[in-house]
């Protein structure tokens, strides 16, 4: 028996990095861990006591097909106290992470066959989930030309186009669209009747450059967002979307039959999270000294092709000039520094040879030490 042909899709290279990684560990090797997408911090206390609380205390069974009232609720308000926007609970359906987003909005709002923009680089997952949904990928490039964000003429050169999702602040160059440049292309889209998905899911993790929200912009766009960045939750799987009026009551039905329900005491966590935005501040803090550490740690050895790294916790860098392709890159890299990083194939599969993804998540010492190694490495190489 063979598999389905929509099946066929890419591996997410950077698990094999962290296989890779874990199995020399394993060995008893030590690992630097530059490659996770994911904060090194727990869930915030709070959230960690309401779900003990409610795994002594509760039955935890299902709940609504979108999540619970009270979580839909304190998302409407995140929004309204954030970001001064009113979102009805209506239009608000709790999933799976924002990786439950993509599936359940990529199946509400486009048909099979259709043409769907993504970035490149851009977050992986969104391509594959088109395609396994049979839908036709198509790449839009952004290099360093326009600080990694498209222009509005190379969407237009794509048309026509059925979708377009971005991401701001994006995995994995940590690009932010200003404000006017959102709007921009919420207002294209909205003129050649694309369907637009913007991925907010690192919303928070930013540094001195305002992130709005797509939802400011009108109510035909459909934003994803998680409790797995900002809120420091990626185990706990929960996310959420917004959909449009008009798709809002298909994403939940989808909901019902594809998930049931999304985690019932991530959800508990969830809600508690948001009283605990002065621990969440603190990891943003610390992300900030990180993201300096790398940025000057690169810069110092040459390597300062850097993607503009305004959000998230990444830097995207251009490594195209040490003449090795950075699979191979990275595959030396763990086994002679003992550092993991991500090769850029998984986020362009075009010009990914080119560039590495490190993730400043992590702890400020293993960073700064890896930085060290890696300046020998890149002397000797150059
Ligand atoms: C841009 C982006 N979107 C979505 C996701 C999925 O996140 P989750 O399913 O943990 O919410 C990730 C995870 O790394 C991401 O970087």
């Amino acid at each position: 028996m063979q598999p389905s042909k929509r099946s066929d899709i890419a591996p997410f290279y950077v698990m094999e990095v962290m296989r890779a990684a874990e199995a020399r560990e394993a060995a008893g090797g030590e690992v630097l861990h530059l490659e996770v997408g994911q904060p090194s911090t727990p869930a915030p206390a709070g959230a960690r006591r309401a779900a003990t609380a409610a795994i002594e205390s509760d039955t935890l069974g299902y709940t609504g097909a979108a999540g619970t009232s009270a979580l839909r609720e304190a998302i409407a308000g995140w929004y309204r106290d954030r970001y001064d926007v009113d979102v009805p609970v209506e239009r608000i359906v709790v999933t799976t992470g924002a990786s439950g987003s993509c599936v359940l909005g990529f199946l509400a709002l486009y048909e099979a066959g259709d043409r769907v923009a993504v970035l490149e680089p851009g977050y992986p997952c969104y391509r594959n989930d088109l395609q396994a949904l049979d839908i036709e990928v198509v790449g839009v490039p952004v290099g360093h030309e326009t600080g990694f964000r498209p222009t509005i003429d190379q969407l237009d050169a794509l048309l026509p186009l059925e979708g377009l999702v971005v991401a701001s602040p994006s995995n994995p160059t940590g690009t932010v669209l200003p404000a006017d440049e959102l709007a921009a292309v919420v207002a294209w889209a909205d003129t050649n009747d694309v369907r637009l998905v913007v991925d907010e899911i690192y919303h928070g993790i930013a540094y001195g450059v305002p992130t709005p929200t797509a939802l400011a912009l009108g109510d035909r766009v459909m934003v994803i967002n998680s409790f797995s960045k900002y809120f420091s939750m990626t185990g706990w799987r929960v996310g959420w979307l917004v959909a449009p009026p008009a798709i809002a009551e298909a994403v939940e039905r989808l909901a019902q039959s594809l998930t049931v329900a999304p985690p019932t005491v991530g959800q508990v966590a969830a809600l508690a999270a948001f009283d605990c935005l002065d621990e969440l501040e603190a990891n943003v803090d610390r992300y900030r000294v990180n993201r300096s550490i790398v940025l000057d740690g690169l810069g110092a050895m040459g390597l300062d092709r850097c993607a503009p790294a305004d959000g998230a916790f990444y830097v995207w860098t251009d490594v195209s000039e040490l003449g090795t392709d950075s699979q191979e890159l990275c595959r030396r890299w763990l086994d002679e520094l003992g550092i993991a990083a991500t090769p850029g194939i998984d986020f362009d599969p075009n010009r990914g040879g080119d560039f590495v993804r490190f993730s400043y998540a992590g702890a400020a010492e293993d960073l700064a030490e890896a930085m060290a190694r890696l300046a020998g490495w890149v002397e000797r190489h150059r």
